[in-house]
């Protein structure tokens, strides 16, 4: 156990953006994720009452939190974590956060990826005990949920991912590119959005199966373009998992004219990236991103660079 100011131990946890394939990965198809180096960072101190301060990339305190089991989701995550690590003292952990929260970036696995990497470096608990934790607080966030945010958050760098107990993870090396990061309206809930495709799944056997099968084919093709930089094909069949991603029913106009505004003004392709029903897009954009940038600022829109590699 360590003591003092100094010598906190902190935890790490990565932020995500998925490339290809969600939505699909949930019925057992592989998806494409990238973990960034944005995501967040946790320290922890032996102090009454338990709790979780959340701070944003500026040191501004988002939120606190007091573990709990019927609360808001963050208490009762931060109460499923300690619950799941099996720790009994009293601790108060800050998370720094330098992922936007609820845009699909998969803030909240960053999150509970650094604190319980802080809680079982502090309580010496073993790695064994890290998945189960973040998965009881992921659990919290978005029901039952494939995985695949928890593995990026605890993994980082891009891999191709299958759902499975224990899941299937292929790291994949493609060379490094910049992607635009779009917000394109106010983020639906994960498990809505979940299971409004699983419905249109049980209505539309055949139909939405196909569906299903195209964006496997789709993801496929994807991993072996993004490890030989063929930009031109990346864009390509980013917007034919977009268009897979609508006819599932996760689309909304905003998200729609985003990434169309996006191809307009020069990304190769673009597409929903998480659940959608609102959120955020990502656009293809090697070596162009800050001009992409400026250009959709002048059509409205909101949005960043990230490199992935
Ligand atoms: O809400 P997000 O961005 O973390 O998206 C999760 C990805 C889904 O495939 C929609 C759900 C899942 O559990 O894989």
């Amino acid at each position: 156990m360590t003591s003092g100011l100094t010598d906190r131990p902190a935890g790490r946890g990565f932020g995500k953006l998925i490339l290809f394939g969600e939505h699909a990965v949930v019925h057992g198809v592989p998806a494409i994720v990238a973990g960034l180096s944005l995501g967040a960072s946790a320290t922890v101190v032996h102090a009454a009452p338990t709790s979780l301060t959340l701070i944003d990339g500026s040191g501004r305190v988002v939120t606190t939190a007091f573990a709990s089991t019927d609360g808001e989701p963050l208490e009762r995550a931060l109460q499923a974590m300690i619950f799941s690590l099996g720790v009994t003292q009293d601790v108060q952990v800050s998370v720094t956060l330098d992922v936007p929260i609820g845009v699909g970036m998969g803030s909240s696995a960053a999150m509970a990826a650094a604190v319980t990497r802080a809680l079982v470096a502090e309580f010496d608990l073993g790695e064994q005990a890290i998945e189960a934790a973040v998965s009881a607080s992921e659990a919290v966030f978005h029901g039952s949920a494939s995985g695949i945010d928890q593995a990026a958050a605890l993994t980082g760098g891009v891999f191709e991912f299958e759902r499975g107990a224990p899941p299937k993870i292929t790291p994949m090396k493609i060379p490094s590119v910049q992607l635009v990061v779009v917000e394109a309206g106010p983020p639906a809930l994960t498990s809505d959005m979940v299971t409004g495709v699983a419905n249109r799944l049980r209505r539309r056997k055949t139909s939405a199966r196909q569906v299903l099968a195209a964006i496997r084919e789709v993801v496929g093709e994807a991993s072996s373009a993004l490890q030989a930089g063929d930009w031109a094909s990346v864009g390509e069949l980013m917007d034919m998992n977009h268009g897979l991603l609508k006819a599932l029913g996760v689309s909304t106009p905003e998200l729609d004219r985003a990434c169309e505004d996006a191809v307009a003004v020069g990304a190769l392709g673009a597409k929903i990236t998480g659940a959608g029903g609102g959120g955020c897009v990502i656009a293809l954009t090697p070596n162009r991103g800050a001009e992409v940038c400026a250009l959709l600022a002048a059509r409205g829109w909101k949005s960043f660079t990230v490199e992935i590699s």
